[in-house]
Order: structure tokens, then C-alpha cells, then sequence
């Protein structure tokens, strides 16, 4: 079986390629070292304090008076953080910090930013909104270390949606996201049927990993095949913040999964929540829910009742996503936020409207895509090692180490190849197949879609509800079809969101045409 020969090979090997240099050869974490991942000592993990009040992010202002304009600046730069005690971790940060940019329908965006990390290139993709390719920081447009760029495009009508922002490099978007590049761009509506008086509580999810020094650890050849998993999921920032919530009070709360693997099945214990928007905005009604899957880089917009008083907790749940090797993390009952809702019941607050808003369907697909994710080591999938020889040049198990690579197609991402071509404003059905033994969460760039069915074992199911997604789990052994229409000429990605499999190669370009 393919994992056998997966993991057997694991013992004794290196990672060559691009990676090769982000990576020391700790392989602890392979051979069954004790604690959640292949660091040394974790006895001496630092304990980060807990319960402290829930800090908004900071918003970056409009430098422009002009209505309809939003201009800012951006500088991407080395920063140091104290998440732990007397600790000074050294990270990456969007102006010293995690900001949230905050424009309306219709306004032109000019972003001037500024790359002021030393020694790398680095660019700003503006995930899942419909910008121009050449403003969408693909690989393919690095911005080098110590010079600037401009990114300018218009936010068209009904584009009002929770999206994020963070690197993209070829070669480095796993290490700048998890050393901390990321921020949020809120896309706010003509008219918002959310009643005000919920507010509007953004909550960015991180996942961090200090060693006992306050330093983040390189990542180890367990973190590169199942993706990065830290210690401490962290809500903007802070480990099991307090929020502060009255009785029978409503809340209008924006999670965005911005970890780099962190698969997140969360739970509001004591409180009641209703999902009312997505990746791509608001959906047509709301739907209560008991529990949610959040992967990496979706995003979910929740109303949460705080009926009862007392402690209500956001927490994780477990989740078999396929980890390969031993270690894996513990999913379960982790406790993200905690709301203290007072014994006062507040003055009656206003009801949820039942309808939010018509998504239309996009129509019958004129082409169908099939695409298929696999594992492969060395070259070789599905076992067929010895067909491929392990002597091949670069590819000794004893020296240079041997490729890892997750594949779309059979292929490994290649920035100088088009894998598909397709056309401005076409209806694509996309059926995306995990052959996998993993979980893969898979994203597409520049515009959102819907999906249309899940298949497993043949059952074929349709999605709860009619949502815009730019990113989609797509479970080990399953099959998941959407329907999409890109507005704009270019070319686009589409990838796995575990940061790590895009950069090991699960990661192809369309070429849409004008
Ligand atoms: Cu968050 Cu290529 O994407
Ligand atoms: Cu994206
Ligand atoms: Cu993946």
C-alpha cells in the first residue's frame, strides 16, 4: 500500500528542491519523539497567558479624501512579538502588525508596498477577490527585497466579502505565513442586512510555534507532508482571549483560518450560532449549525446568541484530516475564546433577517475539468518505486535526499507551464478528485465558486446550502464538483491551501483568455 511506502522510505531521507534550505534534518518528529511535533524539548515549551481581553486588529487608514478612493501604504518587514512572557519572538508583519484594510463596493484600491524583508522576494495576494492577474501577486510577479510596487484594482459591485491578504513567492509562501504575513481585507456591502447592533467582530485564526527561546523553529519533514501545525491556535494574536458579552446578546463574528494546516472543527459551547456568510460573502438564509469545519484559508460568518449566562467557549473538536507518520497533533478541545456573558439580560436587540441576500446559480458548464490530487515521493506514486530506480540522478535516498511532492494531475507545479486554458466568462464545471490519503483543501484564484456536490463511496450529496467559496475541502477519497466563471483574462493558480503542498507542488495554472 502507498502509505507504507510512503512512510518506509521516510527514515534516513532528506528533502531536496527549494525546501531543502527552509529545512534542518530533524527527524525527530518521524521517529516517534514524544510531544505534538519534532522539536527537542518541549517540556520547555512557553506557556503563553491566556483570558486577557480580545484585541481588535488594527486598521489600516485611507490616506485619500477622495471619496471612492482608498490608497495606503504597505511594508512587509522583520518584527518582533511577545506572545510568551519575558520571550521576543522574531516575525514577519504587514506594518508592524496584522491590519485590516476596510473598503466598500465600487472603491478603487491603490496599495503602494514596500518588500523590506532582507534577502527575499516576497508579493501581496489578495485571497479570493476578483482582482486583475497582474495585481494578484502570483509567483510569477515577486516583488524583491527592498523595492516597492503599486497594486491597483476596483472592487466591482456585489464583490462585499470577508477575504485576506498574505504572500505568495514561489518557493516561500509556508515560511512567510507562518513567520506571520497575513492581514484582512473586508469588502463591505451598499447595504448590510446584518443588523448593526451585532457588530462586527473580526477573529483571525494563527497557528504559532515557539521553541523554549521564544524563536520559531524551522520546519521539519513532518510539518512539510502533513503541513505546518504550531502549539497555540491564536485568536488576533492571543491565546484564549475574553470577550465580554451581555445576556441574549447577538454577535456578528468573522472567523478567517489563516494557518497554514490547521484544520479546525469548531464548536460555540453554551452559546447558539447560525451561519450566515462565507468565503465569498453572505448566503441567501441562515442556517443554525451545531459544529463547523474551518480548513485553511476558509472563512465563516457567524451570528452567535449568548443565551445563557456564565462561560461560553469556542473550541475545537476532533478531526481525522489523514496525518502521515506518528505525532499527530491533538485536535480536540483546544479552547479558542472565551465570551463571559453577563447575568443581565441587555434591552431586546433586533432579529436576524431570514433572507440575506439571492445568490444566482452561474449555469450549465460549456467545459468539464478533472483534477486529481496525489502524494508522490521521488517521482514515484502509488508504489511503483522500483520502476523509477533509486539511483536516478538527484533522487539517492543516501546523499541528495529524495523529492517529496503533492501532484495535481501527475504534474508538480511549474511557474513556466500552462496546465489548462480556459475563457473570460465561460462556466467551468471543476470536479476535483483526491486520490490522497490526505485531507487537501483546495483553493482556485481570482474568483469564487459554488459547489455543487461532494461524492465518497458513491454517495453523491449537495452542499447545505448555496454559497460563493474560493476554497473547498476536499476530503481523502473524495470527490468534489464545483461550477466557475473567472470575469477576468490572466493567468490564475489553483492549489491545495496547506501552504506546504502548494509549495511541494500541488499547484497548477489556468490560463484564462480574453
Ligand atoms: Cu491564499 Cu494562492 O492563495
Ligand atoms: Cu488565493
Ligand atoms: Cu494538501
Amino acid at each position: 500500500m502507498y502509505r507504507r511506502t510512503f512512510l518506509a522510505g521516510l527514515s534516513g531521507l532528506a528533502v531536496a528542491g527549494p525546501v531543502a534550505a527552509q529545512m534542518k534534518h530533524d527527524m525527530g518528529g518521524m521517529s516517534g519523539g514524544h510531544g505534538q511535533h519534532a522539536m527537542p524539548a518541549t517540556d520547555a515549551n512557553p506557556v503563553l497567558p491566556e483570558g486577557q481581553p480580545l484585541k481588535a486588529l488594527p486598521r489600516l487608514s485611507n490616506r485619500s479624501a477622495v471619496p471612492g478612493l482608498f490608497q495606503a501604504e504597505l511594508v512587509a518587514e522583520p518584527g518582533v512579538v511577545r506572545f510568551a512572557e519575558g520571550l521576543d519572538t522574531p516575525v514577519l508583519l504587514y506594518n508592524g502588525s496584522t491590519p485590516v484594510i476596510e473598503a466598500n463596493e465600487g472603491d478603487k484600491i491603490e496599495i503602494r508596498f514596500r518588500n523590506g524583508i532582507p534577502g527575499e522576494p516576497t508579493t501581496i495576494h489578495w485571497h479570493g477577490m476578483p482582482v486583475p492577474a497582474d495585481q494578484d501577486g502570483n509567483p510569477t510577479d515577486p516583488v524583491a527585497s527592498g523595492s516597492e510596487r503599486l497594486y491597483a484594482f476596483n472592487l466591482p459591485e456585489g464583490s462585499a466579502a470577508p477575504y485576506w491578504f498574505h504572500p505568495h513567492p514561489h518557493g516561500l509562501t509556508a515560511e512567510q505565513v507562518y513567520r506571520g504575513l497575513a492581514g484582512i481585507f473586508l469588502v463591505k456591502p451598499k447595504d448590510d442586512p446584518i443588523p448593526p447592533e451585532y457588530g462586527d467582530t473580526i477573529l483571525l485564526l494563527s497557528d504559532l510555534r515557539i521553541a523554549a527561546d521564544g524563536t520559531m523553529p524551522e520546519s521539519t519533514m513532518a510539518d512539510l507532508m502533513n503541513g505546518r501545525v504550531g502549539d497555540h491556535v491564536l485568536v488576533n494574536g492571543q491565546k484564549n482571549p475574553a470577550m465580554a458579552v451581555g445576556l441574549g446578546e447577538k454577535r456578528r463574528l468573522r472567523l478567517f483560518n489563516a494557518t497554514n494546516a490547521r484544520f479546525l472543527r469548531l464548536r460555540f459551547e453554551n452559546a447558539s450560532v447560525t451561519v450566515v456568510g462565507t468565503d465569498g460573502g453572505l448566503i441567501e438564509a441562515p442556517v443554525a449549525v451545531d459544529e463547523l469545519l474551518l480548513t485553511p484559508a476558509e472563512r465563516v460568518e457567524l451570528i452567535v446568541s449568548f443565551d445563557k449566562p456564565g462561560a461560553a467557549r469556542l473550541t475545537t473538536l476532533d478531526y481525522e484530516r489523514g496525518w502521515m507518520g506518528p505525532d499527530k497533533p491533538a485536535e480536540a478541545g483546544m479552547v479558542l475564546l472565551t465570551a463571559n456573558v453577563a447575568d443581565q439580560a441587555v434591552a431586546a436587540i433586533p432579529p436576524l433577517p431570514a433572507r440575506l441576500r439571492a445568490i444566482e446559480t452561474l449555469g450549465n458548464p460549456v467545459v468539464t475539468r478533472r483534477f486529481v490530487l496525489t502524494e508522490s515521493m521521488g517521482g514515484m506514486d502509488h508504489g511503483d518505486m522500483a520502476m523509477n530506480g533509486m539511483d536516478h540522478s538527484g533522487m539517492s535516498m543516501s546523499s541528495s535526499g529524495m523529492d517529496m511532492r503533492f501532484l495535481i494531475n501527475g504534474a508538480s507545479f511549474d511557474m513556466n507551464r500552462v496546465d489548462e486554458v480556459s475563457r473570460v466568462g465561460q462556466v467551468e464545471l471543476w470536479e476535483i478528485v483526491n486520490e490522497a490519503d490526505m485531507d487537501h483543501p483546495f483553493h482556485v484564484h481570482g474568483t469564487q465558486f459554488q459547489i455543487t456536490e461532494h461524492e465518497k463511496d458513491g454517495n453523491i450529496s449537495p452542499p447545505a446550502y448555496r454559497a460563493w467559496k474560493d476554497t473547498v475541502n476536499v476530503a481523502a477519497g473524495e470527490t468534489v464538483r464545483i461550477l466557475l466563471r473567472q470575469d477576468l483574462p490572466g493567468p490564475r493558480m489553483y492549489h491545495c491551501h496547506i501552504l506546504e503542498h502548494e509549495q511541494l507542488g500541488m499547484m497548477g495554472t489556468v490560463d484564462v483568455q480574453a
